[in-house]
């Protein structure tokens, strides 16, 4: 199997918790990086709602109190889950620090743009109190585990992704897109801080890294030709989404009929069964990036 879609070890150092999205087991994945000698750092915190699943899955997992959190980049569903998790490490003796790109601050303290994801979640807290990474920088987590962090703006201007060279791990976040099966690539274009011309810099430094294994937000863990294969794949998903979205750019409010040629022109592989289940995300999936495509094209 090359797609880990099911919570628990990666390598080593890396475990996959699965932070059930909106109450959908297999939508959120946050990894948690342990060392032997008991040094621990969170990938994502996930919302409100799964930092309370991520908080009892740490425990169980021997990981709390937790040392460190690193924030991929500043969309709710990463961030919103810190004020939980905050509050839990303040009934312990042991201080939590927070961490996100030099350039998350100024989206982190002013949370309210995720009100472009049209979520029922907020309002959204603002995060305050974050420590700055610099792109290139490395953070020993413990005596044998060492990860670097690297700028993949694109998805957001302050996405980072965390390399662990030793172990060819790297956790991306939502940098390069989604995978919600095991031939079902979803692109996230969809914000309106979205950069075409930094993802596609990005996605060079991806293929660049060669990485054993590519860790995903939503969803799982891809090794061998999967992880190989995902750069291209992803990139050649995203320019078909576009290439959808340009040839209709004056039908870009009517979603349904864009959802039926994504199921036409591209995910026509997808066994009718399974089609209903992948409706509804497919639909907020594409209105987001046709939104996001407006705002960038008017
Ligand atoms: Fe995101």
């Amino acid at each position: 199997m090359t797609l880990i879609r099911q919570e628990g070890p990666i390598n080593q150092h890396t475990y996959l918790i699965d932070a059930v999205h909106r109450g959908i087991p297999r939508g959120h994945a946050v990894y948690l990086l342990k060392s032997r000698d008991g040094g621990t750092c969170l990938i994502d915190a996930g919302t409100k709602d799964s930092a309370k699943i991520i908080y009892e899955k740490l425990i169980t997992l021997d990981a709390w109190p937790l040392k460190r959190i690193i924030i991929t980049h500043s969309h709710w569903d990463h961030t919103q889950g810190i004020g939980f998790l905050r509050e839990k490490a303040a009934e312990t003796e042991s201080p939590l620090e927070v961490f996100a790109s030099e350039k998350a601050g100024p989206f982190l303290a002013d949370q309210s743009f995720n009100i472009f994801f049209s979520t029922e979640e907020g309002p959204y807290d603002n995060i305050d109190q974050v420590l700055p990474l610099r792109d290139g920088q490395s953070i020993e987590v413990g005596r044998d585990l060492t990860i670097q962090i690297i700028g993949t703006p694109g998805h957001m201007a302050d996405h980072i992704s965390v390399w662990d060279e030793n172990t060819g791990n790297i956790i991306v976040g939502d940098a390069f897109g989604m995978k919600w099966g095991d031939d079902l690539i979803v692109p996230n274009p969809n914000s309106p801080f979205w950069s075409e011309k930094d993802f596609r810099r990005s996605m060079d430094l991806l293929k660049s890294l060669e990485a054993r294994t590519i860790c995903l937000a939503h969803f799982g863990c891809l090794s061998g030709s999967d992880a190989q294969r995902f750069p291209d794949d992803s990139l050649s998903m995203y320019e078909r989404w576009m290439e959808i979205l340009s040839q209709n750019s004056g039908r870009l409010e009517d979603i349904p009929f864009l959802v039926d040629l994504l199921w036409e022109k591209i995910y026509h592989h997808i066994p009718k069964e399974f089609r209903a289940q992948i409706q509804p995300g497919l639909t907020d999936a594409m209105d987001l990036a046709a939104r996001a495509y407006a705002k960038q094209h008017p």
